[in-house]
């Protein structure tokens, strides 16, 4: 019985074939809804412009500067690209911690904590006299009316700093370069984790025309023709959009699939009943997720002897991390069990199989639910050119994607298996998005040469 119990919970995390192409269709609504002129202010898949017109071309050359904000790490990189017959990219980075007050805190101290990073990273370089350009890898949804201008929607995963929704966020960095009066950058533009990631891939991969994130957030873009971004004027060629799919079931039209520990994660998180998708496939939630299901069955008197200790009670304890080690099969029970331990739960032999068995039913749905995203796109976009069969590359980052020992595999076959007329490879970047960002800043300054 206890057993029929566990399994009946379990159950609600299991998607059929159907319910994953009904997530498929739904994604695909919500695409045109963000992309139409007549529905896109209420739209909840926002589809932002990214006046990234191509992939790069082999071109890039230069210097940049460029940060990475808004994933596990902040990161300050200086990246060297050289053009010709033996084109090279040399990259030096540097991590700084940002510490959750600074997070939370005033928008002021956050930009001043990042200028403050920039200028350790410049004296760690010795190139504080080089008014050097700069790309911006900020990975939250913002509303962008040129390469170099982007105002923040709205702050997603653990950020709440006051005063920056709605302002532009390239402003308020130069702001903060201004107010330290030590040194000068010339910022250049603002790139979303999705698109540098996509450029990344594509420097090396020209079939690259999708850029997926699954690691704390989750996010894709892709090259989207020019005539059916309405709110760009234009209709000649492609521009690449920032889907935000994360926010996708904001509207409520995934709640038929949302299960109550899904509700209660979103309750308690710092954006209540925003970015609902993003709450049930990505890195940041997947293990709050497991954290519910298992006081619910603790409580239940299933797990832990029915004992719910502080640990249990904390919040974020099952970080990725973690959540790929349980649920690694090369991992004897006795290491789950240990890998408990350490997390301060102390449990039976019964109870880290029955740990083990929450966590794949938790991540094996974020990988069917992210696959059936990904279906809708590369369906999207093998209708935009008309063909009946479509060859493409997404290029991906992400901690889970990267870490986790099961999620891309089964996100994998989930987009074979709904989108049967795409053929889609999937192409890991290996330097993160701050190497894009800087071929997104090489172009920046190239057209702004051409311009003058
Ligand atoms: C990398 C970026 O591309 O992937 C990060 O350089 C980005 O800034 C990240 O946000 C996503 O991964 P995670 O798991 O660190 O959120
Ligand atoms: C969140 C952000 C989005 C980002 C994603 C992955 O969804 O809103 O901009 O791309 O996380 O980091």
């Amino acid at each position: 019985d206890q057993s029929r119990q566990i399994a009946q919970t379990l159950s609600e995390f299991r998607l059929t074939t159907e319910q994953l192409l009904e997530v498929k269709k739904r994604m695909k609504t919500e695409i045109q809804n963000g992309l139409s002129k007549s529905t896109q202010d209420s739209a909840t898949v926002k589809m932002l412009p990214t006046f990234v017109r191509s992939t790069p071309d082999g071109t890039e050359n230069g210097d940049f500067l460029a940060l990475d904000l808004g994933g596990t790490n902040f990161r300050v990189l200086m990246v060297k690209i050289r053009s010709g017959k033996r084109r090279t990219v040399e990259m030096h980075n540097k991590i700084y911690a940002i510490p959750l007050e600074v997070m939370q805190g005033t928008g002021e101290e956050l930009f001043d904590h990042i200028v403050q990073c920039i200028s350790d990273f410049l004296d760690y370089m010795g190139m504080k006299n080089a008014r050097l350009p700069l790309g911006f890898t900020f990975s939250f949804p913002c509303r962008q009316t040129s390469l170099d201008a982007g105002i923040l929607v709205t702050w997603t995963k653990g950020f709440k700093a006051t005063d920056c929704e709605g302002e532009d966020v390239v402003g308020l960095l130069r702001e903060a370069i201004k107010r330290r009066e030590e040194f000068d950058l010339d910022v250049v533009a603002i790139v979303n984790d999705t698109v540098g990631t996509m450029m990344t891939c594509a420097y090396e991969e020209p079939t690259c025309e999708i850029g997926l994130i699954a690691g704390t957030g989750s996010n894709a873009c892709y090259m989207e023709e020019m005539r059916n971004i309405e709110m760009i004027e234009g209709d000649e060629g492609r521009m690449c959009v920032n889907m935000e799919w994360g926010a996708f079931g904001d509207n409520g039209c995934l709640d038929d699939i949302r299960t109550e520990y899904d509700r209660s994660v979103d309750d308690f998180s710092l954006n209540p009943g925003k970015q609902r998708y993003e709450k049930m496939c990505s890195g940041m939630y997947l293990g709050e997720i497991v954290r519910n299901i298992l006081i619910d069955l603790t409580k239940k008197g299933f797990l832990f002897r029915g004992q719910i200790s502080e640990t249990l009670k904390t919040r974020g304890i099952f970080e990725t991390k973690y959540l790929s080690q349980i649920e690694s099969d090369r991992l004897a029970l006795l290491q789950v069990r240990s890998i408990l331990q350490h997390l301060g739960l102390d449990s039976t032999c019964d109870d880290s199989i029955i740990v083990k068995e929450v966590c794949g039913a938790v991540s094996r749905r974020a990988a069917q639910l992210c696959g059936a995203g990904m279906a809708a796109v590369v369906d999207k976009i093998r209708e935009n050119r008309g063909l009946d069969h479509l060859n493409i590359t997404v290029g991906v980052d992400g901690t889970l994607y990267k870490l986790h020992p099961h999620f891309s595999r089964i996100m994998h076959q989930t987009v074979d298996e709904l989108a049967p007329q795409c053929n889609v490879n999937f192409l890991l970047s290996e330097d993160g998005s701050g190497k894009g960002a800087a071929l997104i800043t090489a172009v920046g300054c190239r057209l702004r040469v051409e311009q003058n």
